[in-house]
């Protein structure tokens, strides 16, 4: 069978580095991938706004299965344009990508279905939410409605901070915004459920904790993730039971009288309030580091998952886990999130010998002459699995060290709530 992947990061080399290992698989082309896929696939330059280009070369390789990574072209409808095209793939079409695509519908999805979430107004210009903001308690968090790469939530701790928010979404920073989100600031503590959609049924795909903020300590900006470590502390049978019941099922109904049909990940972003799950976002994809970091666990073979899901028979198989844990530390360029520098070397690379149930998932690299350069925020991405948190930090530490990027850094304190 002959794979291809959309996307270029560290969730994407997961994915290929996964599949790789699957005997049905006789070939992988990554569009575009990077440096690490393209050890184990064919990388494929090619523009990912231009679906037409991306068909051709499709219909041309004889790829049989199509796997999205990132949210763009699925909220952009490339699983629509490649089914009408009768390519085999796998994700949510574009109404349903709505689900990440749009804050406001999310909301308006949670209000009429009583799904848990904060509570929230929605504003149509700077006046009127400026406003709100008079009377309201803060922090109070101000969303942009449309994609933003994670950048376009705003914790606002005065009405000073909430004005600068309101005025630079409604101002275009993240694109023509017709209104504005804002939300009241739950106190708690988060986390991301993840399960696997076929259109009919659902099941879990694992639980991780991100950690968002570029500092130790959870502090700084945010950022698309410094590392992660799965499973999530905070999961239990009984707080499962809610997730589902009060979150991820009133939502496939939302959807499902609207028409839509929901298949492919689905990311549930989490606030846990008093063993209360409250939703903060879907994404409509696989996180990134959260990818890297469940895979590894992963005792089934994926691609018959994701098969499974595209011709709805997600209920006929398993998805079975390794018991152990998983940490993930994302190493970064220097200045990220803010400005950084490209096209650093990372040598020493070839010293990293990746003992079993250690993994090295590429993100922003590229590879030019037999050298490998940075050209991305987030560069690599370590992994280890073990019986315990802290012993796959020393692992990933050890290789982290060996590596030694004098162009990069890591938060030395991923896993701290799971790791004395
Ligand atoms: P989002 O892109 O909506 O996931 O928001 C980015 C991050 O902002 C989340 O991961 C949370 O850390 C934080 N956040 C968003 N909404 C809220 C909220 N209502 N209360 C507290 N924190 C929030
Ligand atoms: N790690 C956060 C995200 O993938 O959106």
């Amino acid at each position: 069978m002959k794979v291809g992947i959309i996307g270029s990061g560290g969730r994407e080399h997961a994915i290929c580095s996964i599949l790789f290992n699957s005997n049905k698989i006789d070939k992988i082309y990554c569009f575009p991938g990077n440096a690490g896929t393209s050890e184990i696939a064919e990388n494929v330059e090619i523009d990912l706004e231009n679906f037409q280009n991306i068909k051709k070369f499709i219909l041309k390789n004889k790829i049989d299965f199509i796997i999205v990574g990132p949210e763009k072209p699925l909220v952009d409808g490339i699983v629509d344009f490649l089914e009408k095209n009768e390519i085999k793939v796998f994700g949510p079409n574009k109404l349903a990508s709505q689900l990440e695509g749009s804050k406001i519908f999310t909301k308006k999805l949670c209000e009429k279905y009583n799904i848990p979430t904060a509570k929230f107004g929605i504003f149509i210009n700077i006046e009127s939410a400026k406003k709100f903001t008079e009377n309201s308690n803060f922090p109070i968090v101000v969303k942009a409605d449309n994609l933003a790469s994670g950048k376009g939530v705003y914790i606002c701790k005065d009405k000073k901070e909430a004005f600068i928010a309101i005025e630079e979404i409604f101002n275009g920073k993240f694109g023509k915004a017709n209104n504005i989100l804002i939300e009241e600031f739950l106190h708690g503590e988060e986390m991301s459920y993840f399960t696997i959609h076929d259109g009919k049924n659902f099941k879990n795909f694992g639980t991780a904790q991100d950690h968002k903020r570029v500092l130790e300590g959870d502090l700084g900006k945010n950022t698309g993730g410094m590392g992660a470590y799965s499973p999530s502390r905070l999961i239990n049978e009984k707080l499962e039971k809610k997730i589902i019941n009060n979150i991820i099922k009133p939502t496939i109904k939302g959807l499902s009288d609207l028409g839509i049909n929901y298949k492919g990940f689905l990311y549930t972003g989490l606030m846990i309030v008093n063993n209360e799950p409250y939703l903060i976002e879907f994404n409509v994809r696989m996180g990134d580091p959260e990818c890297q970091t469940i895979l590894p666990r992963l005792k089934s073979d994926l691609i018959d998952i994701l098969v499974s899901c595209c011709d709805e028979k997600l209920n006929k198989i398993n998805i079975d886990w390794s018991d152990q844990k998983s940490l993930c530390i994302v190493l970064c360029a220097k200045g990220y999130p803010d400005v950084f520098q490209k096209n650093v070397e990372i040598k020493n690379l070839e010293q990293i010998n990746l003992k079993k149930n250690e993994f090295l998932f590429h993100a922003g690299t590229l590879k030019r002459d037999k050298k490998i350069f940075s050209i991305g925020g987030r560069v690599l991405n370590f992994i280890a699995i073990s019986e315990n948190f802290y012993d796959a930090k020393v692992k990933i530490t050890k290789n982290l060290e060996k590596l030694n990027w004098p162009g990069g850094f890591y938060r030395k304190d991923i896993g701290y709530k799971v790791i004395d």
